[in-house]
């Protein structure tokens, strides 16, 4: 295995509501390897981002950390303050958000915002971050790059704006990429340009990557391993082919059903999970996804399953469900 670059432990991650906080984020164990590309994937609302965001000390107002570590570089992260952590933000560790609080500036020029965390973190003339924004501009592939320059976000059609948002989340030649749905809102054609772009700037740079998505066969191109995330914990970690050969949680099984497949009919793809996952301060007792689980068993209503090598064997692929552990030990 590869060394690891970011090693987030037992997050927990609160809500202020007016029954008092809410955990939405309950306990979550991440590991990233150097060069490696981890996917994080679950419905809306799992708590993808804010697990992110808390890394970077950019969660909204009312919602904290309240426990855990993530240490990146020797250091936690949790516990920087925040003229370190800026220090870190945009040059170590690159992001792309979709939250308008963190995406580009709409009265500013491309080329003004590209340059900027050149001249923060690397200590760049004006001159020379222009030059090196032109550069980015051509490596994320946009046409006419130079002209771009001076171009305002909403001159760009939506995949340039994307395609831009990650030319600055890329600036400093970062350790590690944080990419936050980049490519939800874009068609497909243009998604699949974007993750050939990432995939060959991870060779070429040698940079980390976390990729957020819903979608689990876009990530499947992508990563190198998968994290699913169910209502603010992970149930399921494993190597992407592991993954796709052998999902062993009923969650990551019912995700997997509901991928569109090439030819099926029209009703093999509707195929999805019922239910909704559970609210902020509604979790149920024992495994979170037991209310919406085809095969919940009283033990699953009662216990928190924990995250476990499946089979019980030393193998990267584990998963937190007790009816799932049980049947491939079985098999
Ligand atoms: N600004 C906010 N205020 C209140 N609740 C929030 C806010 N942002 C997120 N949440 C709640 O926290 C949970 C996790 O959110 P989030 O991390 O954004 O999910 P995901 O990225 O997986 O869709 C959701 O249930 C959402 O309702
Ligand atoms: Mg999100």
């Amino acid at each position: 295995m590869s060394e690891t670059l970011l090693e987030v432990k037992d997050l927990t991650i609160e809500i202020a509501t007016r029954r008092g906080p809410a955990t939405v984020v309950d306990g979550i164990d991440l590991h990233v390897g150097k060069g490696e590309t981890l996917g994080i994937v679950g419905e809306s609302g799992c708590g993808k981002s804010l697990t992110m965001l808390s890394l970077l000390k950019l969660l909204p107002n009312k919602i904290r950390v309240a426990g855990g570590s993530a240490m990146f570089g020797g250091r936690d992260l949790l516990t920087l303050n925040n003229k370190e952590l800026r220090a870190i933000r945009g040059g170590r560790i690159g992001f792309v958000f979709q939250d308008p609080m963190t995406s580009l500036n709409p009265v500013m020029r491309i080329g003004d915002q590209l340059a900027e965390p050149l001249i923060h973190h690397r200590a760049m003339s004006k001159a020379a971050a222009r030059q090196r924004a032109g550069e980015l501009l051509k490596l994320v592939g946009i046409p006419g790059a130079e002209q771009r320059l001076d171009a305002y976000p909403h001159e760009l059609s939506g995949g340039m704006r994307q395609r831009v948002m990650i030319a600055i989340g890329l600036a400093c030649d970062p350790d590690l990429l944080i990419a936050d749905e980049p490519t939800t809102a874009l068609d497909v054609t243009i998604q699949a340009q974007i993750v050939d772009l990432v995939k060959g700037l991870r060779q070429r740079l040698g940079m980390s990557v976390v990729w957020i998505t819903h979608d689990l066969a876009l990530i499947a191109g992508l990563a190198d391993r998968i994290c699913v995330l169910y209502a603010g914990t992970v149930v399921e970690d494993a190597p992407v082919d592991q993954l796709f050969a052998e999902p062993a949680h009923p969650y990551t099984r019912g995700l997997l059903a509901s991928i569109p497949r090439m030819g099926a009919p029209d009703s093999a793809r509707l195929s999805s999970i019922g239910g909704t996952p559970p609210e902020p301060g509604r979790r149920p007792a024992g495994c979170p996804f037991a209310p919406r689980c085809p095969l919940a068993e009283d033990v699953c209503r009662t216990t928190v399953p924990a995250l476990a090598p499946l089979r019980g064997e030393a193998t990267p692929h584990r998963v937190a469900c007790h009816v799932a552990n049980r049947v491939m030990e079985a098999a």
